[in-house]
């Protein structure tokens, strides 16, 4: 006979167990995560401008500081892009129009930027509302990376599966087995997202460049490998940012998609690239950055949680070589992130915390969005509308977006409901 007590008691200690490894790897020890301990610190100001004066007026930030801030985010940050390149070649792998047992059109496409189809392939994969949706098209988008593969996105059985980079120096992709497909559903939301009236179009990050430092030979990088020959070298948040302009190149030539109304869409370091994607390309309608943490929406000078030096030693090809100055020195920046909101403004732009994700500091990701907002206001919008930081499960939604959620690092549903509600108001629903 089993004794009851005894496996209650070891399922509770499983799950304690799986909690906090869960919370380990999320809040890695020996760094800060004591609001007491966060340095007094001065904010560089977006609207200073060479001299000391303060912009005066929206046509001067766009004519001279809105330049100057770029730049400065190139040198200090991200890095400089290469020019666009036209897609040489797309590949079309068809249209089924009764995806989803009905409710969605699956579309998927596979872009080179050579002819003879060498060099990187990017695999976009694109659901729509079914014919029969009230709905029509041309549809509204969200476009954001996925992790680990297209195919992960959904379990539709017929998503093509993609080569997937294990995150390591010196491998090699391989097609993964069958057991991830729809793994990453629950941060998707496809049934959701169509029924709203948007489209979702997804693409695989390691296919544009794999996650690992190797002197920027792979990927988008072996395009243009002169741009790393310089401080504000071509980083993979830039190889990121910069194909995903080049999908919405794409994407103006599908009637079916609105590619003035695309919001580009990025968790984590991949809500980093959606910062800089929308900060170097005006077309993208609307920015979110979910739980972007260090080097996305959360100030560096707080120095809560992940820190520029150690964001710097774990992944170095993320940020320039300039960048490795800053490193237990981020008082010396000449800019901080709130500088790459001021880049997305006037553009609706959100924000998201969680509760559980102290590693990325949730303070700090609101608190830039306090400080991006003067430059909102000179453009004639309001910006972050709260000056405190909103309680847990409290949305806020202005010009800029907010909501800290329970839970962990992590998209959810929650996440994806202020999503849609956001850009139904700022680009107009269906
Ligand atoms: C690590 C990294 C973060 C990053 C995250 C992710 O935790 O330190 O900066 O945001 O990975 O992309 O999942």
């Amino acid at each position: 006979m089993p004794h009851w007590s005894c496996l209650v008691a070891v399922v509770a200690l499983i799950t304690l167990v799986t909690f906090c490894v869960d919370d380990a790897e999320a809040q890695p020890r020996g760094f800060n995560y004591d609001e007491s301990k966060v340095p007094k610190y001065t904010l560089p100001d977006p609207l200073a401008m060479p001299g000391g004066k303060r912009v005066p007026d929206a046509a001067t930030w766009w004519k001279s500081q809105r330049p100057i801030v770029l730049k400065q985010m190139e040198m200090h940050v991200f890095g400089a892009m290469p020019p666009a390149l036209p897609i040489a070649h797309v590949e079309d792998h068809g249209l089924d129009e009764n995806a989803l047992g009905g409710k969605g059109r699956r579309k998927e496409v596979t872009l080179y930027f050579k002819k003879d189809r060498t060099g990187p392939a990017v695999n976009v994969l694109i659901f729509l509302p079914p014919k029969s949706s009230k709905a029509k098209g041309p549809y509204p988008a969200f476009l954001g990376y996925n992790f680990n593969g297209n195919h992960t996105v959904h379990a539709d059985p017929k998503i093509r599966k993609s080569n997937v980079w294990p995150r390591k120096a010196g491998s090699s992709p391989s097609v993964p087995d069958d057991s991830t497909r729809g793994r990453s559903a629950s941060r998707w939301q496809v049934e959701k997202i169509l029924e709203r009236g948007y489209a979702l179009v997804t693409i695989y990050y390691g296919d544009v460049d794999p996650d690992f430092y190797d002197g920027f030979k792979n990927g988008v990088h072996a395009l243009y490998p002169k741009y790393q020959d310089r401080a504000d070298n071509w980083t993979s948040i830039g190889g990121w940012a910069w194909t995903l302009s080049r999908v919405l190149d794409h994407l103006e030539t599908d009637d079916l998609i609105d590619a003035k109304r695309v919001s580009v869409i990025g968790h984590s370091r991949l809500g980093k690239t959606s910062l800089w994607a929308g900060a170097t390309d005006p077309r993208f309608a609307l920015v979110i950055s979910n739980n972007s943490g260090c080097g996305g929406a959360a100030l560096a000078r707080r120095r809560f949680g992940e820190t520029v030096k150690r964001i710097n030693t774990s992944f170095p090809h993320w940020f320039t070589k300039l960048h490795k100055q800053y490193n237990d020195n981020e008082d010396k920046m000449p800019v901080d992130q709130h500088y790459v909101m001021a880049l997305i403004a006037p553009r609706p732009l959100y924000v998201a915390s969680a509760e559980r994700d102290s590693w990325a500091d949730p303070k700090g990701e609101f608190l830039a969005t306090v400080a991006a907002t003067p430059v909102y206001k000179l453009l004639g919008k309001e910006g972050m509308p709260a000056t405190e930081w909103p309680a847990v499960g409290k949305p806020v939604h202005g010009t800029i977006g907010y909501h800290i959620r329970v839970g962990k690092h992590d998209v959810t549903a929650f996440d994806w409901e202020q999503y849609l509600d956001f850009a139904d108001k700022h680009l107009g629903g269906k």
